[in-house]
């Protein structure tokens, strides 16, 4: 078989970049280890309450140790559930003092939606039948906006909350509960 020799060239060429674009693509998947968040943790989205993080009493704000908490979240369209308060008002505020480090877990019932802590390393997208967790450290003190980044539908701009680390100067605020 006769190849011309611009054809040959081009054959070179297509072949040779997709070698490249699958080596570049190993070496993230493999190397540096780069995939979606929590990729090993499944659920069932249909049944969530199967897993105890995610019955009601256990969402929102929940704090382990000293300075450690755990933040677990139930998304849908178009809503962050984070628990109820005392007079079962639904939280969609939450605060934690600095220095804490937080354990995010967040799972969907419905679509994709989107977990980013906007000015911070909280960025995940959500997906059904995964749990999505990201652990950090919060050192700065603020109101942080948790914003859905990921389309979901017509409310998707209502979809969102606030974090607020706040400076854990007041020792007594736990004497005085
Ligand atoms: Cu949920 Cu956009």
């Amino acid at each position: 078989m006769h190849l011309h020799k611009y054809e040959k060239v081009w054959l070179i060429f297509g072949s040779g970049s997709l070698v490249l674009f699958l080596l570049i693509l190993g070496f993230g998947a493999f190397y540096l280890g780069t995939h979606p968040q929590s990729h090993g943790a499944t659920i069932d989205p249909e049944n969530i309450e199967a897993n105890e993080a995610f019955q009601r009493e256990n969402l929102g704000l929940t704090q382990v140790d000293d300075d450690r908490y755990i933040v677990n979240v139930v998304a849908s369209a178009f809503n962050y559930d984070l628990g109820s308060d005392e007079e079962g008002n639904p939280v969609s505020h939450i605060e934690i003092p600095k220095g804490s480090t937080v354990l995010f877990q967040v799972v969907t019932t419905d679509v994709i939606h989107g977990f980013n802590v906007a000015g911070t390393n909280v960025n995940m997208m959500v997906e059904p039948g995964y749990i999505s967790s990201l652990e950090v450290e919060l050192n700065q003190t603020g109101e942080f906006t948790l914003v859905c980044n990921e389309y979901c539908g017509v409310g998707h701009h209502n979809m969102f909350a606030t974090v607020e680390v706040v400076d854990d100067e007041s020792g007594n605020e736990t004497a005085a509960e």
